[in-house]
């Protein structure tokens, strides 16, 4: 029987070591013990960009990037998105098994109980720039909602902690409806208790003057579809984000700022506002091979394309890809499509992109979609915010339930200078012409 160590020969002292492997991991600790000498700090495992690095135990997301599956405590992403609501899954990422009736009633009735945003919180708002964008937007408003509930500090009170999961979940459809409505130049819409989640942020979104707004169902469910492809995506850049500031129990207001600022960046959740720049920028199907032929020879990046994680294709894009049709149905045909269609065809047939194992992502199709049912390419990255929030929240309250955890903190292998001596004013130009 194969005992499960790791046994490391140090060749500097001919000296071994035994270390346990659990569950596929070494405790990076434990070769600290590899010393030189008494006075030696030990080893340090030497990682940018956390390639191979497992930070936490989760229990929330599961993921094979080389079988392309993606589930959500067990439940695969297919069956939730077919038969689920996105307050229910949403549940499920929370707490850890779906609701009942009785449960989910009551989980959708405080939900929709907490939409309202405090009139400070709109005052902020309107103090943005008439073209201002609405991540930065959100991303500011979301951190300003620390101030107007300044006892979410208390993040050791797990009721606490609850009420504030549920106002950031409720609130974020809100924050981002106004901000959209704010770049219009139209007035804010107060949400509205009847509607589901993504009606109610429809209706907050494009109500004008009509009494009552009648969302369509057909997009009002590939809205929510997207919201569940969305809400986790385990140990991502945002989320570890999420869990590096709230592990300074820093206010998960502030720590939501935090995500969503991670989650802006063009390799991040703003790809897919940029995926549609792209589709632009390609304009026909014709400037196709050249675009790609740029990209290989490293003048850009075909965005929506590629994932760290998933290395065969991202179960996500599958799915969105179905969900156009529908949308496609209602919305009539989105020019783009073709020119993505084609790109993504001519891609996966060229060896630059199958050695590499680059293959669409959920980026890719989600912006066709988006702008189908007639949002801005600016709302993209927000439209992703929105349910991500619900996946930030429930690894942020695992990392605090977690006691292996403590605040976050990298080391670094200094290559820097050391022990100069700080020249006087007058003599600097001198010293720097001598060296
Ligand atoms: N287009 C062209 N080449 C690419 C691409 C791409 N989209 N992605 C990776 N490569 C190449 C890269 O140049 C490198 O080539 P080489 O080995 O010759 O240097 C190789 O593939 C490996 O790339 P990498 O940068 O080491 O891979 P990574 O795991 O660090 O990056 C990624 C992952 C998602 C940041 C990257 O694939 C990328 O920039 N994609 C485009 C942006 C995008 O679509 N992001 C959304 C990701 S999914 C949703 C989300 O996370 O929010």
């Amino acid at each position: 029987m194969p005992s499960s160590t790791l046994t490391v020969t140090d060749n500097r002292t001919d000296r071994t070591y035994t270390f346990p492997i659990e569950d596929g991991t070494v405790r990076a600790m434990d070769f600290r013990r590899i010393k030189t000498s008494d006075d030696d700090f030990g080893l340090m495992l030497h990682d940018p960009a956390f390639m191979n690095t497992a930070s936490c135990r989760s229990d929330i997301t599961f993921i094979d990037g080389d079988r392309g599956i993606l589930e959500y405590r067990g439940y695969p992403i297919e069956q939730l998105a077919e038969q689920c609501t996105f307050l229910e899954v949403a549940y499920l990422i929370l707490f850890g098994d779906l609701p009942n009736a009785r449960e989910l009633d009551h989980w959708v009735y405080e939900i929709t109980h907490h939409t309202m945003l405090h009139e400070t919180a709109k005052k902020f708002m309107e103090g943005f720039r008439y073209d201002a964008h609405p991540m930065p937007m959100l991303v500011s408003s979301v951190a300003a909602l620390a101030s107007v509930y300044p006892e979410a500090d208390n993040v050791h009170d797990a009721t606490n902690r609850l009420l504030q999961i549920k106002r950031l979940i409720a609130k974020m459809p809100s924050i981002a409806a106004m901000s959209y409505r704010h770049s219009l130049g139209f007035p804010y819409v107060y949400p509205d208790n009847d509607l589901s989640y993504t009606e109610n942020f429809m209706n907050m979104l494009w109500r004008m003057v009509e009494p009552k707004y009648a969302a369509n169902p057909v997009l009002a469910r590939a809205l929510e579809v997207l919201f569940i492809l969305h809400a986790d995506h385990e140990q991502n850049c945002s989320t570890s984000t999420m869990r590096v500031v709230g592990s300074a129990l820093t206010s998960p207001y502030l720590c939501v700022a935090s995500a969503a600022s991670a989650l802006a960046g063009p390799l991040h959740g703003g790809a897919n506002e940029e995926v549609i720049r792209m589709l632009d920028e390609i304009d026909s199907i014709a400037d196709i091979p050249a675009y790609i032929q740029n990209v290989k020879e490293g003048r850009g990046r075909l965005m929506g394309f590629g994932h760290r994680v998933y290395k065969n294709f991202d179960p996500r894009a599958k799915l969105i890809k179905k969900i156009a049709q529908d949308v496609f149905g209602v919305t009539g045909h989105n020019p783009k499509l073709e020119i993505a269609l084609e790109l993504e065809r001519i891609a996966l047939r060229d060896d630059y992109f199958t050695s590499r194992k680059l293959y669409p992502n959920v980026d890719f199709y989600s912006g066709l979609i988006y702008q189908a049912i007639g949002f801005k390419p600016e709302m993209f990255t927000v439209l992703f915010a929105i349910p991500r929030t619900v996946g930030w929240l429930a690894q942020w309250q695992e990392m605090l339930d977690d006691e292996e955890q403590k605040i976050a903190r990298p080391r670094q292998i200094y290559t820097g200078p050391r022990s100069r001596r700080v020249v006087p004013m007058a003599e600097r130009e001198l010293a720097a012409a001598a060296r």
